[in-house]
């Protein structure tokens, strides 16, 4: 999945909506909540005052018909009503609305519904995910919405469940596990409905899973079909033909650790030639050496899949990125669109992957059409359109004792943060980030038991200290909203912004483009051409993309607020640099003339550094910087600076005493998601991880003005 342990210097190289006019379409308010089925969703364009699946329509455009906002009158776009969330770890979802009710997650996977007009609350489900379980979580104990169908509301929970709820009460109506709960498998990303069948795939590439997506009958709960993405253990079987083909490009000896390729976010649907498309993880390790030792693509690792949607039989694939070794997943949005290009009319696939390149696909058969880059990029020089594959840089491929500095970084040049496309405008707008990073074989890798497991050197990744080039460093890391032509590809007009993790988009035909920031507020542009129009402050970072509905003939748009996921656990100072110090995780609903307003925050101290002094050797806390970058740092940031969700350990009260080993080998604090280390760790190794932090809370003390001459 993501993961931004450290960032360091990088060279750098460089439709049309689907509607159909039949009648089956007319707005059926109707006495059973949530009751959506194949119809209703198919033909979403005639009832846009709903928002009834993730991307709005099976297309995933992101786009609303509505054009009460528009770009005359955003101007007076204000607060209408909010709620208050019980937690502060990262908000990801998507409301969904159905006839005048709002369902939406929060962190942990619990499921709220309210009245899409007031916000006043109808109920709320809390699936008791085990704290312990998240740190299986690659990017925080995020979940990005639910599905609705025939009167049920399906979430995916942390630790692997399919729960369906009744949409009136919200109670639970029957509830599977869909892994095997001896693997560290996760699930964040929302469900899709196809055609009575609940689709779900799951994360946890980083920690040594095999990636499927499965499809479980919404009735009944009852799996109808699994899709494995990579080949599974050479001793038994292949699940299904393509697989026994897919394994030929994997060598080395029989794999053992290789795994990954998991399906945690992106799922889209074409109704008329009934394929379902998704897009598949990075491979574990991100080393392709320790993977894949004698090379080969891996398939279909980095690949957009499409299959029956009945059946869950493959169709045909493309991979982006052949035998991925930089976190390139392809779980980023897939947007469907009917575009004109060469004069003749092509049914399209959008995506723009982490590892930088927008492409457009047919999604009939999967061809490629055209790719360019939408970010910097230095791993490859372009893309063969006669071949479909990468013209590699071959100094990308790192090894042991040979690092090698690539754009993108492990959070990609885009990742789930949803990107929108207007058929209006025939513009994508894409939430693009400006990363790099100095990726090195670990030379010691070895599977260990919890965290981890991707067999890269994070001490040769981690922020250098010293401070021009820290400050050089933190100046490449930022990101920019970008108006992507993708029939020309190239960017029409751009908003740069100071992080690279900012909100997913909405378009609509009001001639609007929304986004939350990093900075904490939500934003309208014109979709034309880039103009400012208006702007709120959200009191929090904001990384959920927003939604567009009508309740009682009012238009609304509404977003999570909430900062969190991978970027301001793991990302450390450039983190910290970018985002909002305070987090208030919140449902924001806004409209016309409204009047409500966010009661005004308490006034932010930052905390004091007050460590101990540093006395131990330089080869201890060498060793504690070795445990602490791959162990540690995804929750508690690189380098030992926190992003501001979880602790920053520098300020931890147990840099002096006996609870920092409660804490780290106990399990004293595992009821709020920190567990016990103790099966990877030594007490001498725990110390030594002590060492280092207590050195790096030293280093960062203001420093002393030097004496006058
Ligand atoms: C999967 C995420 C995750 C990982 C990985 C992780 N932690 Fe934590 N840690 C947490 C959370 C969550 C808390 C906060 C618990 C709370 O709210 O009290 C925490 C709290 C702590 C605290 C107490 C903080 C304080 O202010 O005193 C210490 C000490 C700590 N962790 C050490 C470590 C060490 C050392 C490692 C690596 C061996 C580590 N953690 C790895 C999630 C994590």
């Amino acid at each position: 999945m993501i993961s931004i342990l450290a960032i360091t210097l990088v060279l750098v190289g460089a439709a049309g909506c689907r509607s159909k006019s039949n009648s089956a379409a007319t707005a059926q308010e109707s006495a059973t909540p949530a009751n959506v089925d194949a119809s209703r969703l198919i033909n979403a364009d005639q009832q846009p005052g709903n928002w009834m699946s993730y991307g709005r329509t099976y297309s995933e455009q992101r786009f609303s018909p509505l054009k009460q906002i528009n770009d005359q009158n955003v101007g007076q776009l204000a607060l209408a009503w909010y709620v208050d969330l019980d937690t502060r770890r990262g908000q990801e979802g998507t409301p969904i609305v159905v006839d005048g009710v709002m369902y939406f997650t929060t962190a942990w996977s619990k499921v709220f519904a309210v009245k899409a007009a007031t916000g006043e609350k109808l109920w709320s489900y809390d699936p008791k995910v085990p704290p312990e379980w998240a740190v299986n979580a690659c990017c925080d104990v995020v979940n990005r919405g639910v599905a609705v169908w025939e009167g049920k509301v399906f979430v995916g929970t942390l630790d692997g469940r399919l729960v369906a709820l009744d949409a009136a009460s919200g109670r639970p109506v029957w509830e599977i596990l869909t892994i095997d709960a001896h693997f560290p498998y996760t699930i964040t990303g929302a469900p899709r409905v196809v055609k009575g069948k609940v689709l779900i795939g799951n994360g946890g590439a980083e920690y040594g899973v095999r990636g499927y997506i499965s499809a479980y009958d919404a009735a009944s709960g009852k799996m109808v079909w699994r899709f494995y993405t990579i080949p599974g253990d050479p001793s038994q079987p292949y699940e299904s033909p393509v697989l026994e083909k897919a394994a030929k490009t994997w060598t080395g000896p029989p794999r053992k650790l290789a795994s990954g390729g998991t399906v945690w976010d992106s799922v889209s649907y074409d109704p008329d030639l009934d394929l379902v498309y998704f897009g598949v993880g990075n491979g574990t390790p991100w080393d392709r050496h320790a993977r894949s030792p004698q090379g080969g693509d891996n398939l279909f690792l980095s690949s957009v899949v499409a299959l029956k949607a009945d059946t869950g039989e493959y169709v045909w694939h493309y991979q982006e990125t052949p035998g991925d070794a930089w976190d390139f997943d392809s779980a980023e949005s897939i947007v469907l669109a009917d575009l004109t290009i060469n004069q003749s009319p092509r049914k399209v696939l959008l995506h723009a992957p982490k590892n930088g390149f927008f492409y457009v696909l047919d999604r009939a058969t999967g061809e490629l059409i055209s790719a360019k880059p939408y970010t910097a990029v230095s791993w490859a020089t372009g893309i063969d359109l006669k071949t479909g594959r990468p013209n590699e840089n071959p100094q990308a491929r790192y090894e042991v004792g040979k690092g090698a500095p690539v754009a993108p970084g492990p959070p990609g040049g885009h990742s789930w943060h949803s990107m929108s496309f207007s058929p209006h405008t025939r513009l994508v707008y894409l939430p693009v980030q400006e990363t790099g990073f100095l990726y090195k074989s670990d030379e010691h890798f070895q599977k260990k038991a919890i965290g981890y497991n991707v067999g890269i050197d994070f001490v040769a990744g981690g922020m250098p200290q010293q401070p021009e080039v820290k400050k050089a460093i933190l100046g490449t890391i930022k990101g920019h909203l970008s108006a992507w032509d993708p029939i020309q590809q190239r960017e029409i007009w751009r908003v740069d912004r100071q992080s690279p993790v900012n909100g997913g988009l909405l378009s609509t035909a009001g001639n609007l483009v929304f986004q939350g920031t990093a900075q904490g507020n939500l934003e309208a542009y014109r979709a034309d051409n880039g103009q400012k129009l208006w702007s709120a402050d959200a009191q929090s970072g904001i990384v959920a993309a927003p939604i567009t509905y009508t309740a009682n003939g009012e238009q609304y748009v509404a977003v999570l607020a909430g900062w969190g996921g991978v970027f301001p656990l793991a990302a450390g100072e450039a983190a910290l640099s970018s985002g909002r110090a305070q987090n208030v995780s919140r449902l924001l609903a806004f409209k016309l003339n409204s009047k409500a307003s966010l009661p005004s925050l308490p006034p932010f101290t930052p905390p004091q550094l007050n460590p101990p002094k540093s006395i131990a050797t330089a080869a201890t806390i060498h060793r504690g910087e070795t445990l602490f970058q791959p162990l540690c740092s995804p929750c508690h940031g690189d380098v030992a600076v926190g992003g501001g969700v979880l602790p920053d350990l520098r300020y931890s009260g147990s840099l002096d005493n006996d609870q920092w080993f409660e804490i780290v080998l106990k399990g004293q604090l595992k009821q709020a998601g920190m567990v016990s280390f103790d099966k990877d760790l030594s007490h001498d190794d725990a110390a030594a991880i002590r060492a280092y932090v207590v050195f790096r809370a030293n280093q960062s003390l203001p420093q002393p003005a030097s004496a006058p001459k």
